[in-house]
C-alpha cells in the first residue's frame, strides 16, 4: 500500500497499518480474496467471458435505455425489480420449456451476490454447506465470508462426479446447503438431471445447482427439476458468460416464490441500481442475436480440443466454454510460459492443469500456436 502516492505525491494516508493491526474477524486472517489477474496482455483467456463485443444495436439500445433511466435517478430503483425478473423468467421459460413467472425468480448483481444472499439466508454461523471440488473458487469464498462451515467432497481424478459416492456424502453430512457447478468450473463437465434429481433427494437441505454455463451445454438445465423439486432446488444463472454481459454485473436465479421470499430477508434495499435493471433489460431483448455466439464458441471448441490432443496435451471433455488441459510438470511455471508470450490463460491451482477460456478464432489460433511452442519443454514425460 505504501507505493501508492496520493495526491501531492505523498505516502498514502493510513498507508503503513495492516492487516495485522485491524481487528479483523479471527476466522479471516490468512486467507487470500478472490483474484483472477487482469492484466494488459494480448490475448486474455482467463475469465470465461464471451469474446465477442455486444453489436451495435445493443449498445445503441442500453444508451437510449440508461439515457432515460438517467432523468429518473433522483428516485430510488424498482427494489423488487419486477420488470427484469419478468424479463428473465420469460427467457428461462423459452429457453427450458419450463413455465416460469417473475416470483420464479431473483436478481443481484452478478450471479456472486445470489449465492452470497442464498448463503447468507440458508448458511451461516452453525451451518454446513458441501461442494465437490475442485469446482468453483467462490462457493468456499462465500461460505468463509458468512462463517458457513465448508465441507469440501472430492470428485473422482478424471474429475468427473461420483453420483453415488457424493449422494453417501450428503446423506452422512447432512448439510444445510450443497453446491453442484454444472457444467462444472473449472472441469467442464455437466451433470446429467438423472443424477441431480438423486442428489437432490439425498441431500436434506437446499440444493444450489451452479448453472453459470447452462448455455454452453447440451443437458437439459436443473429448472426442469423445480416443478418436483422445487421445495429445496435453487437454481443459479448469470448474464456475465453467454450473454456477454459481465461488465453489466447481473446474476439470477430460478426457484420455488419462498426461497425468493427468504432472499428479501437479507438482501440490502435497493441493491440493484436502475441503470443496472435498464441495461441487463436492453440485453435481454438482443439476447437472439448475443446468444448466436454461443454456436460459435461451441464450435471453436471443438477445435481447440483435438488441437491440444494432437500437440500432446490430455484434455478434460467440456460442455462450457473453457477446457482444462495438462499434464504440465510445473503448472504454475507453463502458466508463466503462456504469459511471457502474450497469451493469460488460468492457473486455478489443479496441479499439472491449466484453465483456457475458448476465445475468437484469432485468439484461439494465437493460444495454439503457443500451446505447440510450449508443449515440448512444459509438458511431463
Ligand atoms: C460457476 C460460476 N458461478 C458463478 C460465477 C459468477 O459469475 P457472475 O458473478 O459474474 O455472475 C462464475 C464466474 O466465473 C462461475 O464460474
Amino acid at each position: 500500500m505504501t507505493a501508492v502516492q496520493n495526491a501531492l505525491g505523498g505516502d498514502v494516508i493510513g498507508g503503513g497499518v495492516t492487516l495485522d493491526d485491524l481487528p479483523l474477524r479471527e476466522d479471516l486472517r490468512g486467507r487470500s480474496p478472490y483474484g483472477a489477474p487482469q492484466l494488459d496482455v494480448p490475448v486474455r483467456l482467463n475469465t470465461n467471458e464471451n469474446p465477442y463485443p455486444p453489436p451495435p444495436e445493443l449498445v445503441a439500445d442500453i444508451t437510449r435505455a440508461v439515457q432515460s433511466a438517467a432523468a429518473e435517478l433522483h428516485r430510488y430503483p424498482d427494489r423488487n425489480a419486477v420488470g427484469l425478473r419478468t424479463d428473465l423468467a420469460e427467457y428461462l421459460s423459452a429457453s427450458t420449456g419450463v413455465p416460469l413467472t417473475w416470483a420464479n425468480v431473483w436478481a443481484a448483481n452478478g450471479s456472486n451476490e445470489v449465492l452470497q444472499q442464498i448463503m447468507q439466508a440458508f448458511g451461516g454461523p452453525g451451518r454446513l454447506a458441501v461442494g465437490f471440488e475442485p469446482s468453483y473458487s467462490m462457493h468456499p469464498i462465500i461460505a468463509a465470508g458468512t462463517r458457513t462451515e465448508w465441507l469440501p467432497a472430492p470428485r473422482r481424478p478424471d474429475f468427473s462426479l461420483d453420483v453415488r459416492e457424493a449422494a453417501s456424502v450428503l446423506r452422512e453430512n447432512a448439510p444445510d446447503l450443497t453446491f453442484l457447478t454444472s457444467p462444472n468450473n473449472p472441469t467442464g463437465q455437466s451433470i446429467d438431471p438423472d443424477d441431480l434429481a438423486e442428489l437432490v433427494d439425498a441431500a436434506p437441505g437446499i440444493v444450489v445447482v451452479d448453472e453459470a454455463y447452462a448455455e454452453f451445454s447440451d443437458r437439459p438445465s436443473a429448472i426442469g427439476l423445480l416443478a418436483t423439486h422445487g421445495h429445496k432446488l435453487v437454481v443459479c444463472r448469470t448474464m456475465s458468460k453467454a450473454f456477454a454481459f459481465a461488465g453489466g454485473r447481473l446474476g439470477y436465479l430460478a426457484a420455488a416464490p419462498a426461497v425468493v421470499d427468504a432472499l428479501q430477508l437479507v438482501r440490502l434495499p435497493y441493491h440493484l441500481s436502475a441503470l443496472t435493471q435498464t441495461a441487463a433489460r436492453a440485453a435481454l431483448r438482443h439476447a437472439e442475436a448475443t446468444l448466436g455466439s454461443v454456436a460459435l464458441l461451441r464450435a471453436e471448441r471443438e477445435r481447440v480440443v483435438p488441437a491440444l490432443t494432437a500437440a500432446g496435451y490430455d484434455v478434460v471433455p467440456s460442455d462450457a466454454n473453457y477446457v482444462l488441459f495438462g499434464r504440465f510438470a510445473d503448472a504454475p511455471r507453463a502458466w508463466r510460459a503462456f504469459l511471457d508470450r502474450g497469451v493469460l490463460i488460468r492457473d486455478v491451482g489443479i496441479p499439472e492443469h491449466l484453465r483456457v477460456t475458448i476465445g475468437t478464432p484469432e485468439e484461439n489460433d494465437a493460444f495454439l500456436q503457443v500451446a505447440t511452442d510450449v508443449a515440448d519443454q512444459e509438458l511431463s514425460r
